[in-house]
């Protein structure tokens, strides 16, 4: 008997940018030509050329969904111009997907965006919720007869936190209120787009679609547990950093004292909650001015105890993602883990981090709570953003001299997993 419910679904993710190669019209490539990433993205997988290969083998691999993002760039090169050969382009994506019966959860904007749209301010103009749902509207328009599930944004506070806080990826900027304005204005971008899409797709193709974001989330600890200073920064730094956007979205409120207390069009803009999970950091508390309440990660080497760690220094701590599920299940919305990964050179780590993290998805499960998926990070080993090639956390190893695949042992096992909802 399987482990999990029936119709769960099985697959893996990728994103255009870091998977596609070759495309100039957007912030990243620009960064990566002023030397500002580790190397530039260059071919990447060339998956916008071998893209139906590589559905072939998730395929193989007994996936029946597959999770990847639409490159607003390429789809809108000039803002109001949508570019008819790259809407056939991902249309194509999308029938194939369907053809192999693998169903396509559309990310509409995986952190990479238009020229036009980064040189204009981003995500700091006031109208850039406007500008991004028209977008999303032509979409929905083009592709709405052919989607079920779609999936807004990926990581809006990563996006901000990357690129307003620690300036490591495009904007370079380190400006914490700043931040939180691009917050602000992605919050109502995914409120609008929730309304658009629901719109157009009950109009024009008379079906009810499933729309939601995927949030990324990461379990707190106090660097010192008897220190109520750091518990008390990290139980603040937890709310925020997991659930101020959601519960933003789902009260139809955004409310920090004394900076924002704004009114959204409408409550509850989610059919569904997208988790991406990956690790837990330790945290100390340095003061109590904003933003310092929210203390900072403690990267002292009594943590590294505590447990093992990828290739990229997270810890690997699969208990995390039922906390975050516990807590999650709150909203009482159904939830996909849409990513879960690791970097790993010894691919025995990911076999046992798969594992050991469904396990975590089926206690969540066996409480009650509505997971209706599990989406691994990545299909394919892919650029890392601000840290390049060397991070491999694919299936599939990609040998980005010869763009050959190889599926890895681990890909096995879970593929193993996907056809029989079974772990043992
Ligand atoms: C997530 C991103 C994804 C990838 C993984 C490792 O935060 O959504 O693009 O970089 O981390």
């Amino acid at each position: 008997m399987s482990d999990f419910p029936k119709n769960f679904l099985w697959g893996a993710a990728t994103s255009s940018h870091q998977v596609e190669g070759g495309n100039k019209l957007n912030d990243w490539w620009e960064w990566e030509m002023q030397g500002k990433a580790k190397e530039p993205s260059g071919e990447a997988c060339e998956h916008y050329k071998r893209f139906k290969e590589d559905f072939d083998l998730a395929k193989g691999l007994n996936h029946n969904c597959h999770r990847f993002s639409l490159e607003w760039s390429r789809l809108e090169p000039e803002q109001g111009k949508i570019d008819e050969k790259e809407m056939a382009h991902y249309k194509e994506v999308i029938l194939t997907l369907r053809e192999l019966g693998l169903e396509p959860i559309v990310t509409i904007n995986h952190f990479s965006i238009p020229l036009w749209f980064y040189r204009s301010g981003a995500w700091e103009q006031p109208d850039s919720p406007h500008i991004f749902s028209d977008f999303v509207e032509k979409m929905a328009e083009e592709l709405g007869g052919l989607v079920d599930y779609w999936i807004t944004l990926n990581e809006p506070l990563v996006y901000a936190y990357q690129g307003y806080i620690m300036g490591k990826w495009p904007p370079g900027k380190s400006d914490f209120y700043l931040s939180l304005k691009v917050i602000k204005n992605l919050i109502f971008a995914h409120v609008f787009s929730y309304e658009k899409i629901h719109l157009i797709t009950r109009q024009r193709y008379s079906k009810i679609p499933r729309i939601g974001l995927s949030k990324h989330t990461i379990v707190f600890s106090p660097c010192n547990e008897k220190s109520l200073k750091d518990r008390f920064s990290t139980a603040l730094r937890h709310n925020m950093a997991n659930h101020f956007f959601i519960k933003s979205i789902m009260t139809g409120k955004i409310f920090i004292p004394g900076i924002f207390n704004e009114i959204l069009p409408v409550k509850r803009a989610f059919d569904f909650i997208g988790v991406n999970y990956y690790s837990r950091d330790f945290v100390r508390n340095i003061g109590f001015s904003a933003p310092k309440i929210l203390g900072e990660v403690c990267t002292l080497l009594h943590h590294r105890e505590i447990g093992k760690r990828n290739f990229l220094d997270w810890e690997i701590y699969p208990e995390g993602l039922y906390v975050i599920l516990k807590e999650f299940a709150r909203y009482k919305l159904p939830l996909i883990i849409t990513e879960n990964g690791i970097c790993a050179e010894d691919d025995n780590e990911r076999a046992n981090f798969i594992l050991a993290h469904l396990k975590e998805v089926k206690r969540a499960i066996d409480e009650g709570i509505p997971v209706f998926g599990y989406i691994y990070w990545s299909l394919l080993d892919n650029f890392e953003w601000d840290k390049g090639f060397s991070p491999r956390f694919g299936l599939i190893e990609v040998d980005y001299k010869t763009q050959e695949r190889k599926i890895r042992n681990s890909a096995i096992e879970y593929a193993r997993v996907c056809k029989t909802g079974n772990l043992k």
